[in-house]
């Protein structure tokens, strides 16, 4: 039975930071926009962005942005995309004083102008001295962000479709994507909406490990949803450990506390991070204190009972920079950690926090396939923006505060291109015959399952697989290992089984489809770090400890129907202005 179909110019699978950014320039533009969303908007995972948004305002110190491009490149290890990282640098100043016109609550200098905060890697003049660079409200950025963008999307008639979840990719026979299944977490109801231009916005999914600053709804449905329809994910192998979650909790305490002058200490006492980073000191970028932080609990010199943490000291700080600037991260120490950092330090240990690679777009946010002459190629109708999709500006490293920045950047092009789009298209083109097909066949085959394994069960699996196999530090034989089981527990998904019927709600469907989701990204993942032989930002390697240019200056592209790994160069050339060449990557 043909499915019921909605009809937009736009449908938008995701309702954080990215998606909003793009539905605000589409809707404000007169077309008609869709935003679907797991989760009330202004719950999606943008909301717990703390530290803050970067661009050279210069409002603290003279700033350029040519500077904050040469900091991006060299966070990357040289895999970001030099044209794309251009381009977002150059935009950043404008993206910021559009947020703040759009009523963005920023912190103020005494000057009145917004306020900015050292981050890590962000520096003067081409790798000099930390630099105030970090746009903030308090310690709640992204909340900031978030409900502005929301707002202003209300005012322009953005239509929200709340707790409905994506399913799949509706294409034509030519490849163009026309839109996508979803369903209605509340009712169960399925339905396609049809559009004109799809967007997947759908944020992380660091949900593939144990240990995880990501909210469970960081599931990585859009990365799932691209890769069902044959598109390829790029640089999975690349994952952001971030220095400072809360033992046990996994909740993140910001980089900002840093910023602001907190240090991280061992059971020494010793300020460790100047033996690793003797400049930066604890403004290095996050893979380099990442590894330190590892190291030391590695080494020994963990603090806590079980000598599995380190401490970030913030006590010297003074409640009043602590109430002013910092305000959630002393919550957030009292709740997960029961330690209040006026007087104690939080212990903290490096947790899974961000997916550099994604969907591979281009800088209009389009979604890009190798042709075939090697030129990229566009998939027809389909966009990707923000975390789950790869421009690829992050490359193997991404530095804090950059996130927040390719979102709206990013956000506000695809919309532009969008609308663009949309423009030369005067009816919907028509959808195929069986469109809606494929995703009752999965809807059918979890309900007809029986004597299947729980979703939890495998879920859990996975979780252990990648912790253990593909976590800060990266061996040969593990990463082996790793490849065998995580395929093995990929195959288990076709026996898993909704269990106890009678009783449940849709909230059990969605973790069964969300697993499904999140093991693309784990089975992209586990491939792709075991062929990368070298260490290039996060991904690090015990048997190849060095960056290898001449063998691995290029992004992996992983296809999961072949489960096959190909690879196309890093773009080197900038839009405007001279190529920053390759150089060792020191802090
Ligand atoms: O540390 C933080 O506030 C995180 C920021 C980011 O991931 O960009």
């Amino acid at each position: 039975m043909p499915m019921d179909t909605l009809q937009f110019d736009a449908v938008i699978v995701g309702g954080g930071g990215a998606g909003l950014r793009a539905a605000l320039q589409l809707a404000e533009s007169g077309q008609t926009v869709a935003v679907l969303s797991k989760v009330f908007p202004t719950r999606s995972h943008t909301v717990a962005a703390q530290g803050g948004i970067a661009a050279a305002l210069g409002n603290v110190s003279e700033d350029n942005w040519l500077w904050h491009m040469y900091d991006t490149i060299k966070g990357s290890d040289f895999l970001g995309d030099q044209d794309a990282i251009e381009f977002m640098c150059r935009n950043a100043a404008k993206a910021i004083y559009e947020l703040e016109h759009f009523g963005m609550p920023f912190d103020r200098l005494e000057s009145g102008k917004i306020f900015q905060r050292p981050f890590g890697g962000m520096t003067q003049d081409f790798g000099g001295k930390p630099i105030s660079r970090t746009c903030a409200v308090a310690d709640r950025t992204g909340h900031a962000m978030l409900h502005t963008l929301y707002q202003r999307n209300v005012k322009s008639n953005t239509r929200f479709f709340i707790e409905w979840l994506a399913l799949d990719l509706v294409r034509d026979e030519a490849g163009t994507v026309l839109g996508v299944t979803a369903l209605e977490i509340e009712t169960g109801e399925v339905r396609l909406f049809q559009a004109k231009t799809t967007m997947l916005a759908t944020g992380g999914a660091a949900r593939i490990f144990q240990a995880s600053t990501n909210a469970f709804i960081n599931t990585g449905d859009g990365l799932g949803m691209a890769a069902r329809a044959g598109i390829p994910l790029q640089d999975m192998e690349f994952w952001q450990f971030h220095p400072t979650g809360v033992l046990y909790a996994g909740v993140l305490i910001t980089e900002g506390v840093r910023g602001e002058g907190g240090y991280l200490v061992n059971s020494e006492g010793e300020r460790f991070m100047e033996r690793y980073a003797p400049k930066a000191k604890d403004l290095a970028s996050r893979d380099v204190i990442a590894r330190a932080v590892a190291t030391e609990i590695r080494e020994g010199r963990g603090v806590g009972e079980n000598k599995d943490a380190i401490y970030l000291k913030m006590d010297h700080l003074g409640a009043d920079v602590i109430n002013t600037r910092l305000p959630g991260i002393r919550e957030i120490a009292v709740t997960f950690a029961n330690i209040d950092p006026y007087r104690e330090p939080i212990p903290v240990v490096p947790t899974a926090h961000y997916m550099m690679g994604g969907i591979p777009t281009n800088l209009n946010g389009q979604v890009i396939i190798p042709g075939q002459n090697g030129d990229d190629e566009v998939i027809a109708g389909l966009y990707a923006v923000g975390e789950c999709a790869c421009v690829s500006v992050h490359g193997a490293n991404r530095l804090g505060s950059n996130s927040l920045l390719d979102l709206v950047v990013f956000g506000r092009a695809a919309g532009d291109k969008m609308v663009s789009d949309i423009q030369l298209q005067p009816h919907h083109k028509p959808l195929p015959a069986d469109a809606g097909e494929f995703t009752q066949a999965r809807l059918t085959r979890l309900d007809l399952q029986r004597n299947g394994e729980s979703v939890s069960e495998v879920g859990k699996a996975m979780r252990n697989t990648m912790q253990t196999h593909c976590g800060v530090f990266r061996f040969p034989d593990l990463l082996a290992q790793g490849v065998t089981e995580i395929t093995k527990v990929s195959q288990r998904l076709a026996h898993t089984e909704i269990k106890d019927k009678s009783k449940v709600f849709n909230t059990a469907r969605v973790e069964a489809l969300e697993l499904d989701n999140l093991m693309q990204v784990a089975l992209a993942t586990m491939t792709a770090a075991q062929a990368r032989e070298e260490s290039r930002g996060a991904h690090c390697r015990e048997d190849f400890p060095a960056r290898d240019d001449e063998r691995w200056l290029k992004h992996s592209l992983y296809f999961s129907r072949e489960n096959q790994l190909g690879y196309k160069p890093v773009r080197m050339k900038p839009l405007t202005v001279d190529s920053f060449p390759l150089k060792a990557r020191i802090y």
